[in-house]
C-alpha cells in the first residue's frame, strides 16, 4: 500500500516516522504493508530529519500522477492549492486521509459527494482535536445516539497559552512562542488565538453530530484576544476558570454553534483540562453524558489519528484482534509482584516509644523510601499511616510480612496503592 504524502511539516514528519516505526503491527493488524510514495512540499531542498531526499517534491502530479499511489494523505493545510488537489485524487477514486479542517469545513460537503461518487472514502479524524477519537466516536459509536449538545476546547494553542498565563504567570506572547515551537500553532497562529481554527473545527463535528452541513462561515467566534492577565486572576477569585470554548447546541428546533471564551466553573470537568490537551463533552438523552479528553495537537498525536484514518481504510486482517494470532505480539504477561507504585500503609498499632521506629526500619530493610507519616491516638493504640515513594510491589510484600508478625502491629495492615505518574 503506497501513499502519497501532501506536506512534510509538523504532523507530516510524525506521520512518516510513524509508518517506519509501526510498519509490523500495521501489518499485522491489516494484512498489508505501508511504504510511502513521492511527498510534496514547497521546499524540497531542504532535508528533513529521517526522510528521504530523494521522495520529496514540488510537483504535486509527481504524488497524485504516481500510478502505484493507493492512498493520499493531506497534511499540507491552506485551501488553495489543497482543494483542487484533494478533488483530483478523490475524482481518480484515491481514497483520502486529511487533517485539514479549513478546508472541511468549508467544502467538506462536496468532497465527502465528490468521494461517494468515486466509491471512494475521504476520511478526517485528525482534522478535530488531533488524537481524540471524537469523530469516529460521533460517526460510528454514537450514531444514534441523537446529541443535543456538543461543548469543547477544541484548540490545543489557546488551552495552552491560557494554562500557562494561570498556572505559570507567562505572558501571553511568551505563551503564544512556546506554543509555536512545540508544534501546536497553526502556520499563520492567529487562527488558533482569534478562534477561527476552533471554528472550523466546531463546524465539523456539529455537521456530524447534528447531520446537517454546518460550514465555517455559519460559526460566529471571538479568540482570546481580549483577555488579560487579570480577568484570569479575577475569574480565579470567583471560582472559575477561562477557556476558549466551542458550543454547539440543538435548540428551538434549530442548530447553534459558535465559539468565544467562557469562564468554567472550577469544578466543572472541562475546567481540568490542561495545557495543549482538548475535550469534548456530548450531550443526548440516551446515553447522558460522554466526555472525551486527550492531546488536541502535537505532530505525533495528530499523525496517530491520521494513521488510525489509513487502518480504517485498509481494514484489518480477518477476524478480531483479540482472535487473530497474527496480532498476538507474544509480550509476556507481567505478575503483580514485578509492577510498582506508591502506597499508603494504614497500621493499627501499641501506642510506646520505639515502634514508630520499628516500623521505619521495616521499610528501610525493603528498600522502601517514606514520603509522609501520619499518627492518630487511640486509647492505648494509634492509627499509623505511612505512604511511600514509589517502589516495586515485591518489596512492599516483604514489608507488609515483616510488620504482620511484630506484636506492637495488633491488626491486619490496610494497604492501598496510589495513582501516580511512575507506577507501572
Ligand atoms: P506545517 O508544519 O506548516 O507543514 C505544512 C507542510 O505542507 C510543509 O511541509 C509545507 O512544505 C507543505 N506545504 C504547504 N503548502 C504547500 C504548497 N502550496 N505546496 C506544497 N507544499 C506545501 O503544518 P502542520 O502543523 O504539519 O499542519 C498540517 C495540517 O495538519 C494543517 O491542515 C493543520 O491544520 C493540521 N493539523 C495540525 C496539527 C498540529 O498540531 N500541528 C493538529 C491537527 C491538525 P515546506 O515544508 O516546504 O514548507
Ligand atoms: N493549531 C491547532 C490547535 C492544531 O492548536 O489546536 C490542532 O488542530
Amino acid at each position: 500500500m503506497r501513499i502519497g504524502l501532501l506536506g512534510c511539516g509538523t504532523v507530516g514528519q510524525a506521520f512518516a516516522r510513524m509508518i517506519a516505526e509501526q510498519g509490523e503491527t500495521i501489518t499485522r493488524a491489516s494484512g498489508r504493508r505501508l511504504a510511502l510514495g513521492r511527498i510534496l512540499v514547497r521546499d524540497a531542498v531542504r532535508t528533513r530529519d529521517g526522510i528521504d531526499p530523494a521522495l520529496l517534491t514540488t510537483d504535486p502530479q509527481a504524488v497524485l500522477g504516481d500510478p502505484n499511489v493507493d492512498l493520499i494523505v493531506e497534511v499540507m493545510g491552506g485551501i488553495d492549492p489543497t482543494s483542487a488537489l484533494l478533488r483530483q485524487a478523490l475524482e481518480a477514486g484515491l481514497p483520502v486521509v486529511t487533517a485539514n479542517k479549513q478546508l472541511l469545513s468549508r467544502h467538506g460537503a462536496e468532497l465527502l459527494e465528490l468521494a461517494a461518487a468515486a466509491g471512494t472514502e475521504l476520511r478526517f479524524e485528525a482534522s478535530a482535536c488531533a488524537a481524540i477519537p471524537v469523530i469516529k466516536v460521533l460517526r460510528e459509536s454514537l450514531l444514534a445516539a441523537e446529541i443535543s449538545a456538543v461543548t469543547g476546547i477544541v484548540n490545543g494553542t489557546t488551552n495552552y497559552i491560557l494554562t500557562e498565563m494561570t498556572r505559570s504567570g507567562l505572558s501571553y506572547a511568551d505563551a503564544l512562542r512556546q506554543a509555536q515551537q512545540l508544534g501546536y500553532a497553526e502556520a499563520d497562529p492567529t487562527e488558533d488565538v482569534d478562534g477561527a481554527d476552533a471554528a472550523a473545527k466546531m463546524a465539523i463535528l456539529s455537521s456530524i453530530a447534528f447531520h446537517t452541513n454546518v460550514r465555517f462561515d455559519d460559526v460566529p467566534y471571538e479568540g482570546i484576544g481580549s483577555i488579560h492577565a487579570q480577568d484570569i486572576e479575577l475569574a480565579r477569585d470567583l471560582g472559575f476558570v477561562v477557556k476558549l470554548l466551542g458550543v454547539a447546541r440543538l435548540a428551538e428546533g434549530g442548530i447553534s454553534v459558535r465559539v468565544h471564551p467562557a469562564l468554567v466553573p472550577e469544578r466543572h470537568r472541562l475546567a481540568a483540562v490542561m495545557g495543549p490537551d482538548n475535550a469534548v463533552l456530548l450531550e443526548s438523552g440516551t446515553v447522558r453524558e460522554i466526555m472525551l479528553v486527550g492531546p488536541g495537537a502535537g505532530g505525533t498525536e495528530t499523525a496517530s489519528a491520521i494513521l488510525a484514518d489509513v487502518l480504517s481504510i485498509l481494514g484489518t486482517a480477518k477476524g478480531s484482534f483479540l482472535q487473530n494470532a497474527l496480532v498476538d505480539a507474544g509480550r509476556p504477561l507481567l505478575g503483580p509482584e514485578q509492577t510498582s507504585s506508591a502506597f499508603y500503609v494504614r497500621l493499627d498499632v501499641q501506642d510506646r516509644p520505639g515502634v514508630l521506629a520499628q516500623i521505619a526500619t521495616v521499610f528501610a530493610d525493603a528498600g522502601l523510601s517514606i514520603r509522609s507519616v501520619i499518627q492518630r491516638g487511640e486509647g492505648d493504640g494509634a492509627q499509623l499511616v505511612l505512604v511511600t515513594h514509589v517502589g516495586s510491589e515485591a518489596r512492599m510484600t516483604a514489608a507488609l510480612a515483616a510488620m504482620r508478625i511484630l506484636d506492637e502491629v495488633r491488626d491486619e495492615p490496610v494497604l492501598l496503592r496510589l495513582l501516580a505518574e511512575a507506577a507501572t
